[in-house]
């Protein structure tokens, strides 16, 4: 089932202050395929979360459009999506976690048989402790994650949101989850919305990936897409001794960020291959007229999705 938001607005009201009213989305639109892996990403407050709770039909939007499976947000397409939301919300700390699956399902209308089949297997893919007959509330706060993952998905949901699913997991639960979020979208098919703060998660999962700054999508594409377009030019030069710059090296971007001793690191935008070999031929030149002067390293800085996150942003917060 495909999932599409078209300019998706909320405003929050503040009822009790005379502050003014705070546009926590502001007309975001995107749409996921069946088997697809979506991801938002945005610092905190950016509106990743009211995004999905208006999806999920818990907070009402201001305005916009929601469609699953290409109709507007309607019951029966409904009962074919799960959440999960920031925090543990959706367990009942007086149940067992087995019962907890059962009371879910059943409020979702999914036949008992049903999930006498498919809660055992979901304890056990996520390594939910279940055999004891405690309730939830003696469980870990990663445990409970993990159970708030097994209730969503014990109604076998085709539309499948996931408001930072790893929050407080350890390495391996983390990890068990993202194999999960893989095979749910490739193998079967579910159509997945994520956010997550945790990079290397968006990096190993994305088929697409949303950037959301101040309830605004300010960029979208797929990761290589996301590379091309904010490739990273600047080089950062390691050297020891002393060096003197020709004026025009501050014309690229040239400064000085860090010295300890006569160890020097610079970093510099030098555009293209042009420049890597500019610098390499004054740096020679230099060497020649300075046998103690040494080159340490000079490397590109990473297109790591972090930097591609943070340099996205940057403009924005230029701005302030
Ligand atoms: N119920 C509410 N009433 C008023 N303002 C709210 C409410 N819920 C969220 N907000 C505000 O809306 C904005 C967006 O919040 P939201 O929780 O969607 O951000 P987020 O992207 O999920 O952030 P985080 O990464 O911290 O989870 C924030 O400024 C927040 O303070
Ligand atoms: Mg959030």
């Amino acid at each position: 089932m495909s999932l599409e938001v078209k300019n998706l607005k909320k405003i929050y009201q503040k009822r009790f202050t005379t502050r003014p009213p705070l546009t926590a989305v502001d007309d975001i639109s995107f749409q996921i395929r069946p088997g697809e892996i979506y991801s938002l990403l945005g610092p905190n407050g950016a509106g990743k979360s009211t995004t999905i709770k208006m999806i999920a039909g818990l907070v009402l939007p201001t305005s916009g459009e929601i469609h699953i499976a290409g109709k507007k947000g309607s019951s029966p397409s409904y009962q074919k999506l799960s959440a999960i939301l920031e925090g543990t919300r959706n367990v009942y700390w007086r149940l067992t976690p087995l019962e907890n699956l059962h009371y879910f399902a059943n409020l979702r209308g999914v036949p008992s048989s049903r999930v006498k089949e498919r809660a055992p297997m979901l304890l056990e893919e996520l390594n939910i402790d279940a055999k004891k007959k405690n309730q939830s509330q003696h469980l870990s706060r990663g445990m409970l994650q993990k159970l708030a993952l097994a209730a969503a998905l014990i109604t076998d949901p085709e539309v499948l949101l996931l408001d930072e699913p790893t929050l407080g997991l350890d390495v391996e639960s983390g990890r068990r989850i993202k194999d999960m979020i893989l095979r749910m979208a490739r193998d079967e098919g579910r159509t997945i919305l994520l956010t997550t703060h945790q990079m290397d998660l968006v990096e190993e999962v994305s088929d697409r990936v949303g950037i959301i700054n101040h309830g605004k999508l300010i960029q979208e594409g797929t990761l290589p897409e996301l590379r091309a377009v904010f490739k990273s030019h600047i080089y950062r030069l390691r050297i020891k001794g002393e060096i003197s710059w020709e004026e025009s090296w501050q014309n690229r971007g040239l400064r000085l960020i860090q010295k300890q001793n006569d160890v020097q690191l610079y970093e510099l935008d030098l555009k293209d291959s042009v420049g890597v070999s500019d610098l390499l031929a004054y740096l020679a030149q230099k060497q020649k007229q300075d046998s103690e002067l040494e080159i340490l390293s000079c490397h590109r800085v990473t297109d790591e999705l972090e930097e591609i996150f943070l340099r996205v942003l940057r403009p924005e917060q230029d701005q302030k």
